[in-house]
């Protein structure tokens, strides 16, 4: 965990990478702590994309009013190709040092991190991390920012499609997203009642998962539903119905869930995880700590060094997709 003595007078906040509900809490949390411990707060629109070109403009509390429960990001976000080259950053930097800008909280994932890193390193312009994916595949913190509620979205859809499944006597492939990681779709699979799931940590094949259907239908089940994370390729649950129609006949149906997830009104978990990880971000940057996320341990707040957290990654529990294999009989 890196250490600095300049006085912090002047921060500015942004969000980065995919925008996850709980975002707008996060904001609101270093916004009003900020200006609670007579800080000048700053908004940097549209990620690394708005600290380049200069799209920075001073908040006050009254622009906080009324974005707790919205999701998305009231900064907006962006995902930066210029920004991973030095000459972004020397650019970011000339306009965040023409602000007097002391200091950053920086609202994303390991991608964003591995920005505020950089600008620690080259520029020694201090940031704290505070994770903010749907994904939650963020290294040092159990949890990160729109997990819960992206989960929550998502198996409100699987609910419903249970529904038509069962009246139609159908087997469905569901995607969620997840282009590296599992955890959302480990946990709606779980959670939803699924008979296989496919995550990108898991090692389960298109024979094995039929086994599986054909075993449960043997007992009487008439409906099955597959959970797959989109992984590299989006629209993958396609690929698998033809996988599955070729080598048993089954015509599954597919449905997608997509960006539905990303959307939507944080649930009260993703908002006092935001809150809490937003204040505990201002707090370290006021003891001078940088270059570190804040995460949980459990239900505690930790410090993590961005180091680490960039360096490193975070698996889904495949012991999840285990017992719902054990469940769903
Ligand atoms: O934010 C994470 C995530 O939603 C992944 O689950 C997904 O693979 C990716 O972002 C999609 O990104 P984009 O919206 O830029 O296509």
């Amino acid at each position: 965990m890196a250490q600095f003595s300049q006085k912090v007078t002047k921060i500015g906040v942004y969000t980065s990478g995919g925008d996850a509900p709980g975002m707008n809490a996060a904001i609101r949390a270093v916004v009003r702590v900020g200006i609670a411990q007579n800080l000048e707060v700053y908004g940097i629109h549209n990620g690394y994309v708005g600290m380049m070109d200069n799209k920075i403009e001073r908040l006050q509390l009254r622009d906080m009013a009324n974005i707790i429960q919205r999701g998305g990001t009231v900064l907006k976000t962006g995902r930066s190709t210029e920004f991973m080259k030095p000459e972004g950053r020397v650019k970011a930097a000339q306009h965040l040092k023409a602000f007097g800008i002391d200091a950053l909280v920086c609202i994303g994932g390991d991608g964003s991190f591995r920005g505020a890193h950089a600008l620690w390193e080259e520029h020694q312009i201090p940031c704290v991390g505070v994770p903010g994916t749907i994904d939650n595949d963020i290294y040092g913190s159990d949890k990160t920012i729109g997990f819960d509620t992206a989960v929550n979205t998502a198996l409100e859809a699987i609910d419903r499609i249970r529904d038509t499944a069962a009246s139609h006597d159908r087997l469905f492939i569901i995607e969620v997203m997840g282009r590296n990681s599992g955890f959302i779709a480990s946990h709606v699979g779980l959670a939803g009642g699924a008979e296989e799931i496919f995550a990108p940590e898991g090692n389960t094949t298109v024979d094995k998962a039929l086994d599986r259907i054909k075993e449960a239908k043997s007992r009487g089940k008439t409906s099955s539903i597959i959970i797959t994370a989109e992984g590299q390729k989006p629209g993958r649950a396609y690929d698998l119905a033809e996988a599955i129609r070729k080598k048993s006949g089954i015509d599954a149906k597919v449905s997608i869930l997509g960006h539905q997830q990303r959307g939507g009104s944080p649930t009260a978990a993703d908002r006092i995880l935001a809150s809490r990880m937003g204040a505990a971000a201002v707090d370290a940057l006021l003891k001078g700590y940088c270059d570190i996320m804040i995460g949980t341990e459990g239900e505690r707040l930790i410090q993590v060094p961005l180091d680490l957290v960039t360096k490193h990654e975070k698996k889904a529990q495949l012991d999840l997709i285990s017992l719902a294999n054990i469940l769903a009989t």
